[in-house]
């Protein structure tokens, strides 16, 4: 499932071969590990305004050290490019351009970070001119950007505060290596209450956590990941899974739950487990998932049934379940796992992609239902990631898919994981009904 290529072009002769060839250059991404630094050197802020006073102020308090103006040939660890106050698309020139002119300093595995407010039909036509502006800006740097930087955006909807909770989350969450395959995506904070962690290494910390499918690929990798964290994990995957399943439940001192995820009781199971071992559930992560791929003219009722079955309308009946329960209602969360393929349509793939865009719907129509009680749901839509399932892929194929996004290579399902950790942590208590995309800015359904 490794990457040799990645590892030929970062060390000794082969890395200036392909350097001469103009060859693809994937760098090596800085990932979390705990006690690492969130950056890996000075900060500078760009711009004027709430945006850019709340972010240096949070920069501060993490004792990062932060520059509002960059000196000649400053090697930067991350850009925040405050630009919440633009009102005409003329706004943009000067701290655009700031940013242009540090960006040779930033450094390997460096961030750039913009705050700004989304363009909506009631804003005045030359603000939502300029806030648009910043979708094709951020976007654009983040194809630009090399090294194993990144670049993401944070949406503030009207009445939020840039001192936000969940503003504080979503830069914290951009600045570290959590993120390291997420590229070039926004996410949107609103109003939802979100609190800060009383420690960043720990943000799960008394937590009960359920991930369906978890006896292997991702899921395994997200029950490790919510673990370290500091939660109570309970791993469910279907009976012919069971060993592995208790493999991963021994290994991370949880419990396993054998269980068929598209059961008419799934859900009340699933609650029972949680409150009969823990007394409690908060967070619920839906990433069991098939594929039966086959073009629709050769599709059989079998395969388009299970697919959907499995992939979401177990989800759906799951939801229901506990949201109807009572004893999923303090601040609950809810991540489920999409998929680029349900955002971009792939051949072979009507029944899966089907079922992963429902799981966009889902997402979105349940967000509100749960607002009332501080929960949240979001998806998380991985690209090409290096699991068994992307092994098995002819290698011409797999070549040119892992290579198709701007930071050259596949994600691991580590990467996945860290981001179904931010989403399900409480400093995220403000992001809701979204998609997250962690595809390294796949040029698939950009
Ligand atoms: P995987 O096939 O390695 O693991 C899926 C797990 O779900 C297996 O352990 C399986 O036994 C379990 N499962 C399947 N049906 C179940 C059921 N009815 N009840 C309980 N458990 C069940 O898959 P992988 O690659 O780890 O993917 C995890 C999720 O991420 C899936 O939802 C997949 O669609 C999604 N995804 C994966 C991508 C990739 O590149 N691998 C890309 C985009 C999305």
């Amino acid at each position: 499932m490794g990457d040799k290529y990645l590892n030929l072009v970062n060390s000794g002769i082969t890395k200036d071969l392909a350097k001469r060839l103009g060859l693809p250059r994937p760098a090596h991404l800085r990932r979390y590990h705990p006690g690492a630094p969130l950056v890996t050197g000075p900060v500078l802020v760009v711009g004027k305004g709430a945006g850019a006073d709340a972010a240096a102020s949070t920069l501060l308090d993490w004792n990062l050290d932060v520059r509002r103006h960059s000196g000649p040939k400053e090697k930067l660890g991350a850009i925040v490019l405050a630009l919440d106050a633009i009102e005409h698309p003329d706004d943009l020139a000067a701290p655009v351009l700031e940013t242009g002119a540090a960006l040779k300093g930033l450094q390997p595995g460096g961030r750039v970070i913009s705050i700004s407010r989304p363009a909506t039909a009631g804003d005045p036509t030359a603000v939502a001119a300029a806030r648009q502006g910043v979708d094709g800006l951020l976007r654009s740097i983040a194809h630009e950007l090399r090294g194993g930087a990144t670049g993401n955006g944070i949406l503030l909807t009207d009445g939020v505060d840039a001192a936000a909770t969940s503003v504080t989350g979503a830069l914290r969450f951009f600045l570290s290596g959590r993120s390291a395959y997420v590229d070039g995506q926004f996410l949107l904070v609103g109003s939802g209450k979100g609190s800060v962690p009383t420690d960043w290494e720990r943000p799960l910390a008394g937590q009960v956590a359920v991930v369906t499918g978890a006896a292997r690929g991702i899921g395994a990798a997200i029950a490790r990941t919510l673990r370290r964290d500091g939660a109570d994990v309970v791993v469910v995957d279907v009976p012919a899974a069971g060993d592995h399943l208790a493999d991963v439940a021994n290994e991370i001192g949880g419990t396993a739950l054998q269980l068929d995820i598209t059961a008419d009781d799934a859900g009340q199971r699933i609650l029972d487990h949680a409150l009969g071992r823990y007394g409690r559930l908060d967070i619920v992560i839906h990433n069991a998932g098939i594929t039966r791929d086959k073009l629709l003219a050769n599709m059989d009722e079998s395969k388009w049934n299970s697919v959907l079955a499995v992939n979401v309308a177990a989800q759906l009946r799951i939801n229901e379940q506990l949201m109807s329960s009572g004893g999923f209602n303090k601040s609950p969360r809810i991540v489920s796992l999409a998929s680029t393929s349900g955002i971009a349509g792939n051949r072979g793939q009507t029944n899966y992609a089907a079922s992963k865009a429902a799981v966009i719907g889902m997402v979105r129509a349940t967000a509100p239902l749960l607002a009332n009680q501080d929960g949240t749901i979001n998806a998380v839509a991985p690209g090409f990631i290096e699991t068994e399932m992307t092994a098995r892929m002819p290698l011409a194929t797999r070549e040119v898919a892992r290579r198709l996004n701007s930071l050259q290579q596949g994600g691991r399902p580590a990467d996945v994981a860290e981001t179904v950790a931010f989403l399900a942590g409480s400093s995220a208590g403000g992001i809701s009904g979204q998609v997250l995309r962690v595809c390294g800015q796949n040029l698939v359904g950009a």
